[in-house]
């Protein structure tokens, strides 16, 4: 064992996990085609202002939870990118990416980082699979995220989800309403704890949203945002939920859902699992229209997205007995060596059947036959092909068929033949 551990918070994720993971993100890649978004990668740190501009700078992700440096010793700082919406908004812009086509869906699969504590579903390096929709936020368009969000999950075959939402209002409705709000809350000011009095002045809206059994209580009486709502908000918000009725999908208005990030206005929405802990969360989103503005646009970019935690994602299927069986696909052949000094010959032989397009594995570690044929087992090589003196003289080498346990001898180009057929007939099998 090495003296060093994975840094706390992140994980590894080995061979046979990945195998799960691909499988969700097979499902991600085909249902953002069917869709129609498109991927985009951008890299993981960005200038600290994008994300002080665009979650806001009263938030926990910006107060305490990024990893910021300095790399030059210049003033200018960088940031382990917290998630994903401000970067592809801000390279969106970068590129006037709205200038060819007027409406851009994207999606990415990505790492993120947040300095947050360590527990189950919650890591300071995780994943988020997620969609960004922008030039348009009609009620249509905020439908359509939620919908693909909800058909992943659905293709996913995940149950025990609850689709929360909320109308967050106009900017000026939220104006209206924060005022309103900071005077209900004066006079039980000296009963806030530490965290929703910092919340008060910046941003008392998320003190809706605290877990504190004592703030709830409070926050019980206070005004609620959705009788503040102009008629457009709440025209946008009833035809958001019509499409969502329509399509048969469940939610529950939530009015004390306010989120985390400062850019949304309008629609915000939550999905949480009963499969998951304390952290669970699944996934968010909602509409941002004002954030190309924050980011200096001189447009403004009406905006809709959401994001999926992969990793709780990956909890909530292994709860629920989702996920395929965590083992590697195995190579379609295994060469067998039963003598060393034959050993460059089969090795020759390993690379023209690589160049035929055949998954071929071959000891490295000049191991016994006894061993050699172990490893093709515990590998689930599909057949084992034998290369020793008599057959690199004869030409006919035994192909051992390792599921059926019968051989035939057969020419090098007849053993390629077969290993050919079989793979075929295997990726028919559904
Ligand atoms: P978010 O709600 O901050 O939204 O994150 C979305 C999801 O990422 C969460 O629901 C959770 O599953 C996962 N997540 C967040 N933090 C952690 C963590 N420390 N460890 C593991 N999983 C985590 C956003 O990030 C927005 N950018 C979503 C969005 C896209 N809004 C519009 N477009």
């Amino acid at each position: 064992m090495s003296h060093y551990q994975v840094v706390k918070g992140a994980r590894d994720i080995f061979p046979d996990e990945m195998v799960q993971w691909k499988h969700i993100e097979d499902v991600m890649h085909r249902l953002a085609r069917i869709y129609g978004f498109s991927e985009i990668r951008t890299p993981v740190f960005e200038y600290t202002e994008l994300f002080q501009r665009s979650i806001g700078s009263s938030t926990d992700i910006v107060g305490k939870e990024m990893f910021t440096f300095f790399p030059d010793g210049s003033g200018r700082s960088i940031t382990l990118r917290p998630e994903m919406t401000a970067g592809v908004m801000r390279a969106a812009l970068q590129k006037n990416l709205l200038a060819s086509a007027p409406v851009q869906k994207l999606y990415y699969i990505s790492e993120l980082f947040r300095k947050e504590r360590p527990q189950a579903g919650r890591q300071r390096q995780f994943s988020q699979f997620g969609a960004e929709l922008l030039g348009a936020s009609s009620p249509a368009a905020v439908a359509e995220v939620i919908m693909f969000m909800m058909h992943v999950f659905d293709e996913l075959g995940l149950s025990g989800l609850r689709l929360r939402i909320n109308s967050l209002g106009s900017i000026d409705d939220r104006r209206r309403y924060r005022e309103a709000l900071r005077a209900y809350l004066a006079p039980h000011y000296d009963r806030l704890d530490d965290a929703s009095r910092e919340r008060f002045e910046k941003n008392p809206l998320r003190i809706l949203d605290s877990k504190n059994p004592d703030m709830q209580e409070i926050v019980a009486g206070a005004p609620r945002l959705h009788e503040h709502l102009g008629d457009e908000a709440r025209r946008d918000f009833d035809q958001v939920l019509g499409y969502l009725s329509g399509r048969g999908i469940d939610y529950r208005i939530d009015h004390l859902l306010v989120r985390g990030l400062d850019y949304y206005s309008y629609t915000a929405f939550e999905v949480t699992s009963t499969a998951l802990g304390a952290q669970d969360a699944l996934g968010g989103g909602g509409r941002y229209d004002s954030l190309a503005l924050e980011l200096g646009s001189s447009k403004e970019v009406p905006a809709a997205g959401f994001a999926v935690g992969m990793e709780r994602l990956l909890i909530a299927m292994q709860k629920q007995g989702l996920l395929p069986e965590a083992v590697p696909a195995g190579p379609e052949v295994c060469i067998i060596v039963p003598q060393q000094e034959f050993f460059d010959q089969a090795f020759a032989i390993a690379a023209r059947l690589r160049d035929e397009g055949i998954s071929t594995a071959i000891d490295l570690a000049g191991r016994s036959m006894k061993a050699q044929l172990r490893e093709a087992g515990r590998m689930r090589a599909a057949s084992a092909l034998f290369v020793g003196g008599d057959e690199l003289s004869s030409g006919m080498f035994p192909l051992k068929d390792l599921d059926a346990s019968s051989q035939e001898t057969l020419s090098l180009e007849g053993a390629i033949a077969r290993m050919r057929e079989r793979s075929i007939t295997k990726q028919e099998q559904p």
